[in-house]
């Protein structure tokens, strides 16, 4: 049976924290037995905002490597790669931006809010106003079906359906339209309550050593009302308790919720569970990290061997792009 296409991507924009693992890369783990699926690192997307730092996009290119593989994606059965390594990808998108109008870039939600979001930088580009398009290519290149995203990638996928329908509308019912494949996770709070987030210097990383996770959660927000320890609490306005909810089994939040509630268990009895269950979540991805950290040629190979595997499917798909599109010659 003819597994059906899954594609996702990230950008490699800095750590990775639990909000990230939990919200997308376990799921990106789950869907690769069902699916024929294709992880990659959207490095030319970094740059349409970070062109100014080079140096820095690279050094988080091989931390997020590093992190797909210690999160549980395999590169035996996944097609793991580097989005530049696959310059296939530029040349749909150059071929894509003959035939998308400008109104339908600059109407995307996420140009505007982006551009507000980052006034203090100069992101009036050609790449940044095109970075739709770009992720369109990436998505339709492969021919895929599900897009695994959060929902504020739901805009990126509307407009590539949109584009992947005007091709289709112009030469020939080629590329299937691609869906969002948006799940269900539960919202995971920062160490203040809020969603945990980099810029609001809340979360919890993967690359953060046993010590350090550790001091964040003791020092972590839980019910404010509960001030002293024969105070009882409301689990529901503690974000520690909406940890437990994702890493401690049933029968935990069930006796933690109870303790809570009478005041039979204190904040730190709370924690130190959270604490046991985070770090059972956590310690084969630090194995895992160390182990690469110390093989940059292992780390290299998969990126390649991985590129090399998304760059003949994408081939295959230009070349009735190039086609199609009046680009064959031949005598
Ligand atoms: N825009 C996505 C993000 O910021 C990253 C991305 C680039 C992507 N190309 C993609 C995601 C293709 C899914 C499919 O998260």
């Amino acid at each position: 049976m003819v597994k059906e296409i899954v594609l996702s991507g990230m950008q490699p924009s800095g750590k990775l924290h639990l909000g990230n693992l939990v919200g997308a890369l376990r799921n990106w783990v789950n869907l690769q037995d069902k699916y024929e699926c294709y992880y990659f690192i959207a490095d030319w997307h970094a740059l349409t905002t970070g062109y100014t730092n080079p140096d820095i996009i690279k050094e988080n290119c091989k931390d997020l490597l590093i992190n797909f593989i210690a999160a549980g994606l395999n590169p035996n059965t996944s097609t793991i790669f580097i989005q530049s390594m696959v310059p296939q990808h530029a040349e749909l998108h150059l071929l894509l931006s003959m035939i998308t109008p400008l109104g339908w870039l600059e109407r995307v939600p996420t140009f505007k809010e982006k551009q507000e979001e980052l006034a203090g930088r100069d992101i009036s580009t050609y790449g940044f106003l095109g970075y739709p398009l770009l992720q369109t290519a990436d998505i339709i290149i492969y021919r895929a079906k599900y897009v695994p995203v959060g929902i504020d990638q739901v805009p990126h996928l509307e407009i590539s359906r949109e584009i992947a329908r005007r091709f289709n509308y112009l030469y020939k019912d080629f590329f299937p339209e691609p869906e969002a494949l948006l799940t269900e996770f539960p919202k995971v709070p920062g160490v203040d309550g809020r969603k945990m987030s980099k810029s609001y210097d809340n979360a919890i990383y993967l690359s953060d050593p046993p010590e350090i996770v550790e001091k964040k959660i003791k020092t972590m927000m839980t019910d404010p009302a509960r001030k002293r320890r024969t105070d009882k609490g409301n689990p529901e306005l503690s974000p520690v308790f909406q940890l437990h909810k994702i890493f401690s089994s049933l029968q935990e939040i069930e006796s933690i919720s109870k303790g809570c509630k009478t005041a039979e268990i204190g904040c730190l009895d709370c924690k130190a569970v959270l604490l046991k269950n985070i770090f059972s979540a956590l310690e084969p991805i630090w194995q895992r990290r160390s182990s690469l950290i110390e093989k940059p040629q292992e780390l290299y190979e998969i990126a390649l061997l991985g590129s090399k595997k998304a760059s003949e499917k994408a081939e295959e798909t230009l070349e009735v792009v190039r086609e199609l599109m009046g680009l064959r010659y031949k005598v």
